[in-house]
């Protein structure tokens, strides 16, 4: 049995398609970018023939990803698998993922079909897959909700026809961690053929033992692992890569299993899905939580001070969190900044490495002391490589009080022209808002959430604000930073309005 165990991400694929998870062009690209510094094996980039965006972002990643096999999803139809080949052949390593569904309730509600009917369709299309590509995956969706004698017979056809990887997915996560090893137990004693193969598992969340079913599967003897960074993904979302990893490797007694991951780059991964879709990590989060590695309780910091084994499984180093120590100062020059960037894993161009030492010399301007995290979110908060077409804050001045309405000044610039205006609002941000609507003249949207939260400690910290506006089924998440939480809000929100605005240029246009 190999020790190796192969990570195949699907954030943007399954995550992606969660609501409240879509992503732009330009935004999959940086995810992509992050799952191949993070060493995941293969990256679903996403469904085809789903849209003609998902198209073009499959194509975009597997044009720009070198180091990891690029997938696209694909339901047993030509043209779906037509779609998933045309949109990865430029990988390096391209892999067609075909699915369909087995367990009783979806082939005769969804699928409408018989048993049979659905062996041969599943064996037709992964001959016509393997017609394209040599790396074919087959998903026997629903599959811990199927006959086992069912499955084990898919699974040999499926292995037959030319699959590689055999996918076990508990698509609704109703599995439980003794199921899952047993069905992967089970599978592999009933169809010996699955020795010359991959056996993958993929878990959904629902129970809240995605991961636990995950790590069981690879007791059971699978050797492809399928999740999402932070989990995103479809309800309770899937199995987050972060802590099958980290189990995996803190556990080797229990797993004896190796991975490619490189988990220094688990928590920029992490931050940066988060930041992308604009919501911020939950503080309990397990590996990425801001609480995850704090030993506050008094009796734990004892314990820790004496000897960091009696409360501490593993390092906040070993997932590339950065300390909160004081870095840089005022008269720091731009090469301790860049070899900073560089020590933080940053792996920025100069033109990138400019603007943010710029931004950090504004900030230093403002406070006293400058921490890691206050770096980190300069990167990731970094103003757009290109400011042709979108608004970009010029300046503002609110005037506001309890007796009385408060007033927002807001000037903004599009491609050279400057505008100002002026709006009354139910508080400085509200009218802040107000008075960017009528310069900007956004299309209907529904403003769906505004966060708030401090980058790190200390009355002076970086204030961050997330904000999300939603138009038909998208959401357009956008993030703001500074030392003034009213210019962080202002930023947040017309990042937010330049996307939403991109993508309903993007519907006039299609
Ligand atoms: O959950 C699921 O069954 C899936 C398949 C398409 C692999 O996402
Ligand atoms: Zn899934």
């Amino acid at each position: 049995m190999k020790s190796h165990v192969k990570v195949f991400d699907t954030t943007l694929r399954d995550g992606e398609q969660a609501p409240g998870c879509s992503m732009n062009l330009k935004e999959k690209i940086e995810v992509a970018k992050r799952l191949e510094m993070l060493k995941v094996d293969i990256i679903e980039a996403g469904f085809a023939a789903s849209s003609p965006g998902d198209f073009s972002s499959v194509s975009e990643v597997a044009a720009n990803i070198k180091d990891c096999t690029i997938a696209s999803l694909a339901r047993c139809h030509e043209k779906d698998i037509d779609a998933a080949y045309q949109a990865v052949k430029k990988a390096v390593s391209p892999r067609i993922h075909v699915f369909i569904a087995t367990s009783p309730v979806h082939m005769e509600y969804k699928l409408k079909m018989t048993p049979e009917q659905v062996i041969e369709r599943a064996a037709s299309m992964i001959k016509y897959a393997k017609s394209y590509c040599s790396d074919i995956e087959f998903s026997a969706e629903d599959a811990t909700r199927s006959d086992p004698e069912f499955l084990a017979k898919v699974v040999r056809k499926a292995i037959e026809s030319g699959a590689g990887v055999i996918n076990i997915p508990d698509t609704v996560g109703y599995s439980t961690p003794e199921e899952m090893r047993a069905v992967i137990e089970r599978l592999r004693a009933d169809v010996p053929e699955c020795e010359g193969i991959e056996i993958s598992v993929h878990c959904h969340n629902d129970l809240g033992m995605a991961t636990a079913n995950t790590l069981a599967g690879i007791l059971g003897g699978a050797r492809q692992v399928e999740c999402t960074v932070n989990g995103i993904g479809e309800r309770a979302g899937n199995a987050p890569m972060e802590e099958v990893v980290m189990a995996l490797k803190t556990r080797p007694d229990i797993f004896a299993v190796d991975t490619r991951i490189d988990t220094t780059q688990i928590y920029r991964a992490s931050k940066a899905v988060f930041g992308v879709i604009g919501r911020a990590v939950p503080i309990n989060k397990p590996i990425v939580g801001a609480n995850a590695f704090a030993h506050e309780a008094g009796i734990h910091q004892h314990g820790v001070l004496a000897n960091r084994n009696t409360y501490e499984i593993m390092t906040p180093e070993s997932v590339g969190i950065p300390t909160n120590q004081i870095v840089l100062g005022k008269h720091s020059g731009r090469h301790a900044f860049d070899e900073k960037l560089v020590s933080m894993g940053f792996n920025l161009s100069a033109e990138q490495a400019e603007r943010c030492f710029t931004d950090f010399k504004k900030l230093c301007d403002k406070k006293k002391e400058t921490t890691d995290r206050d770096i980190e979110a300069i990167v990731w908060d970094m103003s757009p490589e290109t400011t042709a077409n979108v608004y970009v804050l010029k300046g503002f001045s609110v005037h506001t009080g309890d007796s009385e309405a408060a007033t927002a000044v807001i000037s903004l610039e599009k491609d050279g022209t400057v505008t100002e205006d002026v709006a009354l609002g139910n508080g400085p941000v509200d009218a802040a808002y107000k008075a960017v609507d009528k310069i900007v003249a956004p299309p209907e949207y529904v403003f769906e959430n505004y966060v708030i939260q401090s980058v790190s400690e200390g009355k002076d910290s970086l204030g961050e604000v997330i904000t999300t506006l939603r138009r038909n089924d998208r959401t357009f998440s956008a993030k703001g930073v500074s030392t003034d939480i009213i210019e962080a809000s202002i930023i947040s929100y017309i990042h937010a309005l330049n996307k939403l605005m991109d993508y309903s240029g993007a519907e006039r246009r299609e």
